[in-house]
């Protein structure tokens, strides 16, 4: 894996777009795998820039997203679903028939995750998959647990997960205890992953993941296995592997 430090929060969104911008130019039809959470919204920001200055053109672009709550239609505002139209594709000119992201009204998990395991294989493959870092390591929303979760699977949320999620519902007894969400095959079989980590909150996460053996108790930690992983972390993110010596 390669790591690039970068200042702050701006450095890491603008690093982040100009590389999305880089695979959308160079494969014009490509497969975004993309992802939520509060990290990306500073590199989608970036995107919708470079649409309106007519540098990029996402009209051939495809993309799966990692992960859905499970009970949340796509019209919630705290669905992923939501979120993906709100922060990027209401604002550029991809067709949304294209975009794709786990179906959280499906109650039947089986079939929601066989039919979205069917999805990402139908088209070919993700190109770039763009992940954050939950403070406990986990991608998408595959938490630390006893082993790797290959496909697509219904998780149970861990209890951090839940509360650090909290702050984007009324209350916490709002948060959905279930996702559905690729699973670590899914993710390692992109041909290319770029993790974006920011904030002295994730510097454990970053230590581990990157600096420490790979162990499914620290989920990202699979990545440096992964044989084109690149990793922007601004340097809060980074002061725990500074701090031992490691970066
Ligand atoms: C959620 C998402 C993850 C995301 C994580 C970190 O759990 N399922 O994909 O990486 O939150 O979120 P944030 O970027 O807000 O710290």
């Amino acid at each position: 894996m390669r790591i690039y430090e970068v200042k702050n929060y701006e450095e890491l969104s603008r690093k982040a777009a100009d590389m999305i911008a880089a695979q959308i130019i160079l494969k014009p039809d490509c497969v975004l795998g993309l992802a939520t959470g509060s990290t990306p919204v500073g590199a989608y920001r970036e995107l919708i820039k470079k649409y309106e200055n007519g540098e990029l053109d996402f009209s051939q672009v495809s993309s799966v997203n990692l992960d859905e709550y499970k009970g949340l239609s796509g019209e919630n505002d705290q669905s992923y679903r939501y979120f993906m139209n709100h922060n990027l594709f209401d604002h550029v000119n991809i067709d949304k028939t294209r975009t794709h992201v786990p179906n959280g009204l499906e109650p039947d998990a089986d079939k929601a995750c066989a039919d979205y395991n069917t999805l990402i294989g139908s088209m070919g493959g993700i190109d770039l998959q763009l992940l954050g870092i939950g403070g406990n390591g986990h991608i998408g929303f595959n938490e630390p647990c006893e082993e790797f979760i290959c496909d697509t699977h219904c998780v149970s949320l861990a209890q951090s997960t839940i509360e650090a999620n909290a702050r984007f519902f009324d209350s916490i007894d709002e948060v959905p205890k279930f996702a559905y969400t690729m699973g670590i095959r899914n993710i390692m079989s992109a041909k290319k992953v770029l993790l974006l980590a920011s904030g002295k909150n994730k510097a454990q996460a970053v230590y581990d993941s990157c600096f420490r053996p790979v162990t499914p108790h620290v989920p990202a930690s699979v990545l440096q296995l992964h044989p084109d992983t690149v990793i922007i972390a601004d340097s809060d993110a980074l002061s725990l592997a500074k701090e031992k010596g490691v970066f």
